[in-house]
């Protein structure tokens, strides 16, 4: 147990002196008792709220929950501010925040007289931004997930958040929906606080705080709107102010075994593939060598146990009522390290032993799943010397052993100038290559990998093609997608010198993308590339694109790998 006067927070509150009155002080113009200065855990509750962040709109009252968890336990808690990214509304995207808002959390933490934190995050880039940031710092953390949206419902069906969208210009292209309908859609796939509401990104973070032990059992698939949720939030408030007085840090949960069940379980729950560019950059916080080669050894042969969007037919609030998370896990004990430590201080596999499955239709069994194998593939070839990913479970199995003539756009603007273009030389077979959407040469790596097919051919009755490029796919998306191609077109990777024309094989089952086209060609349009203008001079996005990693590596700034601890040498003074 931490003996209370060595708790941090007493560096700040625990003077007789002159800096102890100004600390305590300032701080009692919002009415705190002198008591709680004197030796209480100060728990900082990290809130993502923001209106802007719908998706987290909700959390500004879960952080009033998890005070009164903190209080009763004996804590002081104090409710504090970052950077919240909304996917939904960021321009160009909030991956080119993720690191910024990372920062705005280590500092936080840092500089101020917090023993223990909780997360309150939801929306897709405000867990792993976070929980990155409290890495650096490393006290004792845990998380609350906001939790999904209640499902969509249109017109007497079920309608998945995120889901809908990459079928908007399908339906309008083909008249299936009129843009009244479409807007009627606005709000019944939206109907309630949450995030979205598939196995999307939000819920593939959720599920992974989870499986890494940092939350307690059960917390990430409970609606946002479920009471069981407020629950949840309460019972974290009194968890954190024991993590404290046990000094159960971030790096005693985050060991190699617990992002390896977290690839094992993202697998078996089809999440998405933005998981690796977290999960790389999590570790790379916390000091655990990951790599992207061991997403695909451990993952790739995992089956698939859950019957979700967009793998599959069900939402988060059917999983939650199958049983959630924890019979998954207990499904997967076999494969998983069952002794990993959580947050509540039991293993993981303790706190499965007792979950039990409500609906078989949406949680399967290790014996009979809904898949043989789920987990993402890894691609290496010379069109990604250090790797590319794909999600088989979200592609068409035809297309997952293919050689098609490459269709090349430069850039997300030239793309969108050309693509509905009845001139187009591009049929079914063709290959989209997208370039210029990596970490660099967005910059942010946007979610935009799985682009949409041309008009001609939707309207042809085709639904999925081949699609390159070094960018992102959102966790709802599915398709025969190569994404996170690296090293990415704008720094010169072997993805810059693809032409129309050229032909391009890709075997999954190989693990292989290959560009046909000899060394000694490549070698000349190498000698002839020339590198795109950068597209900020200053601030935080010349500071990004002049430090971000490749996604191999998890996309994360190279002066922010790595730990500064929870020492700050210097006082106030
Ligand atoms: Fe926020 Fe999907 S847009 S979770």
């Amino acid at each position: 147990m931490q003996d209370e006067k060595k708790l941090r927070s007493q560096q700040w509150f625990g003077g007789d002196d002159k800096m102890g009155f100004v600390h305590r002080s300032w701080m009692r113009n919002q009415g705190y008792p002198d008591d709680l200065f004197r030796g209480r855990p100060v728990i900082g509750i990290c809130n993502t709220w923001s209106e802007l962040t719908p998706c987290n709109g909700h959390l500004r009252e879960f952080a009033e929950i998890v005070k009164k968890g903190v209080l009763e336990a004996g804590g002081f808690p104090l409710e504090f501010p970052v950077m919240s990214l909304g996917e939904t509304i960021m321009r160009p995207t909030t991956m080119l925040f993720r690191n910024l808002a990372s920062m705005d959390v280590e500092e936080s933490i840092r500089a101020n007289p917090l023993d223990g934190i909780v997360l309150l995050t939801g929306c897709d880039k405000t867990t792993p931004s976070t929980v990155m940031g409290a890495c650096s710092v490393d006290l004792p953390t845990i998380i609350v997930p906001g939790g999904p949206m209640l499902n969509g419902k249109y017109r007497g069906s079920e309608v998945g958040s995120g889901s809908f969208n990459w079928m908007i210009k399908e339906k309008q292209k083909t008249g299936v929906m009129t843009t009244a309908d479409i807007t009627e859609m606005e709000a019944c796939v939206a109907r309630s606080a949450g995030h979205c509401n598939t196995m999307g990104t939000a819920s593939t973070m959720a599920t992974m705080v989870e499986a890494l032990g940092l939350t307690l059992p059960g917390a990430s698939a409970i609606p946002a709107v479920d009471a069981r949720k407020k629950t949840m939030a309460w019972l974290s408030g009194r968890r954190i102010v024991e993590m404290v007085k046990a000094d159960l840090t971030l790096s005693k949960i985050l060991t190699r075994q617990a992002f390896e069940n977290a690839i094992v379980v993202n697998a078996a729950v089809g999440g998405s593939t933005n998981l690796i560019i977290h999960l790389l950059a999590i570790a790379g916080r916390i000091g655990v060598d990951l790599t992207l080669e061991d997403f695909d050894k451990i993952g790739s042969k995992i089956p698939l146990l859950v019957n979700l969007t967009p793998s599959g037919k069900y939402l988060m609030e059917d999983y939650y009522y199958a049983g959630g998370l924890p019979v998954v896990l207990k499904e997967l004990k076999e494969l998983l390290h069952a002794h990993a430590i959580t947050a509540n201080g039991k293993t993981i596999g303790e706190n499965c032993d007792a979950a039990e499955c409500f609906n078989r239709e949406v949680i399967f069994t290790l014996a009979e799943p809904v898949k043989p194998e789920a987990g993402i593939a890894v691609l290496k070839g010379n069109l990604c010397e250090n790797g590319a990913v794909i999600k088989p479970s979200a592609a068409t199995p035809q297309l997952m052993k293919h050689r098609g003539i490459a269709v090349v756009f430069e850039t997300m603007e030239d793309y969108h100038a050309r693509i509905d273009d009845p001139t187009l030389d591009i049929d079914e077979n063709s290959v989209i290559v997208l370039k210029g959407v990596g970490p660099k040469g967005y910059p942010g790596m946007p979610e935009v990998g799985n682009v949409d097919l041309p008009e001609k051919l939707i309207l042809k009755g085709v639904k999925d093609m081949v699609r390159i490029s070094d960018g992102r796919m959102s966790g709802t998306a599915y398709g025969t997608v190569v994404l996170h191609v690296s090293p990415e077109s704008a720094i010169g990777g072997t993805l810059a010198l693809v032409e129309n024309g050229d032909f391009i094989e890709l075997d999954v089952e190989a693990r292989r993308l290959h560009l046909d086209v000899s060394e000694e060609i490549l070698r000349q349009r190498k000698a002839a590339w020339q590198p795109p203008e950068p597209l900020a001079t200053r601030g935080y996005v010349r500071l990004y694109i002049d430090h971000v990693e490749q996604a191999d590596k998890g996309a994360d700034l190279d002066v922010l790998v790595g730990k500064s601890g929870s020492e700050v040498a210097r006082d106030l003074h």
